[in-house]
This record gives C-alpha cells, structure tokens and sequence, in this order.
C-alpha cells in the first residue's frame, strides 16, 4: 500500500502522530510549513483569524501530488476550533487525488469544533472520500488503542 500522510504540526503533537501511522503502514511523510513562520503572538492573532476565516496559506511544498497513493492520510492541529491555514494551504496544493481515498485526523487540547467536518467538505470537493476520521486531544493523544485504531483505518482503507 502506498500512503501520503500529509501534516501541519506547531508543536509537535500532531507531528508525532503522524510518525506512528509511518511507522505503521510506510508511505511517505510529507509535513507542509507555512511559507510566511508564526511566531507565538501571530499564531494565536494572525493564524487563529485565518483558522476561523477558512484562508488558506502559501505552504511548502507548493504542489502535493497524490496521484502515486492509494491513502491520503491528512493530519492537523486544530487552531480557533478549525482546521490550521496550513492544512487549508495543503489540501489547494492537492493534485491527483480524484477518487482516492483519505483518513483524516486532527489533534486538539480539547475543544476541536468542526474541524475534521471542515477537511472532510475540502477534501470532497476536490474528489477525495473520507472513510474515516478522529480527533486525539491532549488527554488521549498517546492513547496506544487509539493510535492503533487510526493505524487499522489507514491499512483498511488500501488495496485489500
Ligand atoms: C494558535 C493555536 C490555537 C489553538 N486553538 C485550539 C482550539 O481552538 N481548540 C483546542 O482544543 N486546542 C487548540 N489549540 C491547541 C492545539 O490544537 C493542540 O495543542 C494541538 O495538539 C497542537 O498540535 P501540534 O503540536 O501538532 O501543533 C491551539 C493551539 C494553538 C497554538
């Protein structure tokens, strides 16, 4: 199976999950950075505006061509009870990704709103289909079932 996990990670979390699906089911690893950095300050002024507002960011990579996967795996940290402008930025970088598959996550302190529903309509749009999605928060973030759980959705969502 071939998997594209894409991720935004500030502080890591969202980054170290990201590594477990990796290490899990291969693929590769493609974590997108905002072109312009966010300090402390502009994260929460500048970048939760922009969370809220559904913008996206200039990332790089500029272009994430799907069209080698059979998973698109998309992981975010959720900013204002949003998807971050980084991984709104990653999902207008898609190519190829018509009719694939994808598993989403998003990782939170607690509070994660509609985020995962927001990826989901992006993804939609662009042909993606959503097969599963979860949302990790600061207490169950290193919960082994249920980083297992996301590893099992990715695996069945491949070539069987
Ligand atoms: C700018 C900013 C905004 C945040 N907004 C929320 C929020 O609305 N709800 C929530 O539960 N956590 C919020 N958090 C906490 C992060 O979503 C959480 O710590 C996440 O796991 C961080 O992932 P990362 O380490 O990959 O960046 C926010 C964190 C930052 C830096």
């Amino acid at each position: 199976m071939k998997t594209c996990i894409i991720f935004h990670s500030y502080t890591g979390i969202t980054r170290g999950i990201a590594e477990r699906v990796k290490a899990a089911c291969g693929g590769e690893l493609l974590e997108v950075q905002p072109r312009q950095a966010y300090s402390k300050l502009t994260a929460y002024t500048t970048g939760c505006l922009r969370a809220r507002r559904g913008e996206a960011d200039p990332i790089d990579p500029e272009i994430i061509d799907a069209g080698f996967s059979d998973v698109i795996v998309l992981g975010t940290p959720v900013w204002a009870f949003k998807p971050t402008p980084a991984i709104n930025g990653a999902i207008s970088a898609l190519q190829n990704c018509d009719g694939k598959k994808a598993v989403i996550f998003a990782t939170c302190g607690g509070q994660a709103g509609d985020t995962t529903t927001v990826i989901k309509k992006a993804l939609e749009a662009k042909g993606v289909k959503v097969v599963a999605e979860f949302t990790f928060n600061k207490n169950d973030v290193t919960d082994e079932k249920k980083i297992a759980e996301l590893v099992a959705a990715v695996k069945a969502a491949g070539p069987q």
